[in-house]
């Protein structure tokens, strides 16, 4: 009887922490599925991942957010979406936080829509990303209005007046 009470006191002691980490294994694969949902239906990949708009999405998921080449050409300049696989590779979640809270960046990257996003939300769109793992390689850089861009550019029109 002492023997088996034992017993069952060494497995509830083992299993109280085993059950506890199944739960967090659990949880973090639900904030990455929800990060790869939020990518898909927030637009991410129409602009960071080549030829995924234009391809109804037929892009394999090992190249989603690689960057582009394709510039967006206007009153700002000539911006490029940048790798994002890099970007998050180089970000600490708290960073990411920061940066997406205060979003600021050149059109057409939607920045009102990464400052309305909720805490949970960005961290699931960080942890999915970092699943990804880095790949590709980084975008052009920003070109100012007054000077010419290399290679395709999508043509805004300048605003009247
Ligand atoms: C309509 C095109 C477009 C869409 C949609 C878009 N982006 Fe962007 N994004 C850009 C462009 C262009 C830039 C570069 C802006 C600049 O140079 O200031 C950018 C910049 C960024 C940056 C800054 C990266 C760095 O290296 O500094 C992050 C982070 C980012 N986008 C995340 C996202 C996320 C997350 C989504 C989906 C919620 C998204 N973007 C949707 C076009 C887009």
């Amino acid at each position: 009887m002492f023997k088996f009470s034992i017993t069952v006191a060494a497995s509830a002691l083992l299993a109280a922490p085993l059950t506890s980490l199944a739960g967090d294994a659990d949880a973090a694969r639900a904030l990455v599925e929800r990060g790869r949902y939020l990518v898909k239906i927030a637009g991410c990949n129409d602009c960071h991942t080549p030829g995924y708009a234009m391809s109804d999405g037929k892009v394999a998921e090992s190249e989603w957010l690689t960057g582009d080449r394709l510039g967006w050409k206007g009153p700002w300049g000539t911006t490029y979406p940048p790798n994002l696989r890099l970007f998050f590779a180089r970000t600490t979640e708290s960073q990411w936080l920061k940066t997406a809270r205060n979003a600021d960046f050149r059109p057409p990257m939607p920045s009102p829509s990464l400052r309305s996003m909720s805490d949970e939300d960005l961290r699931a769109l960080y942890h999915y990303v970092r699943t990804l793992a880095p790949a590709g390689e980084a975008a052009p850089g920003y070109v100012p209005p007054e000077q010419p861009a290399a290679g395709p550019v999508v043509l805004f029109p300048m605003p009247p007046g």
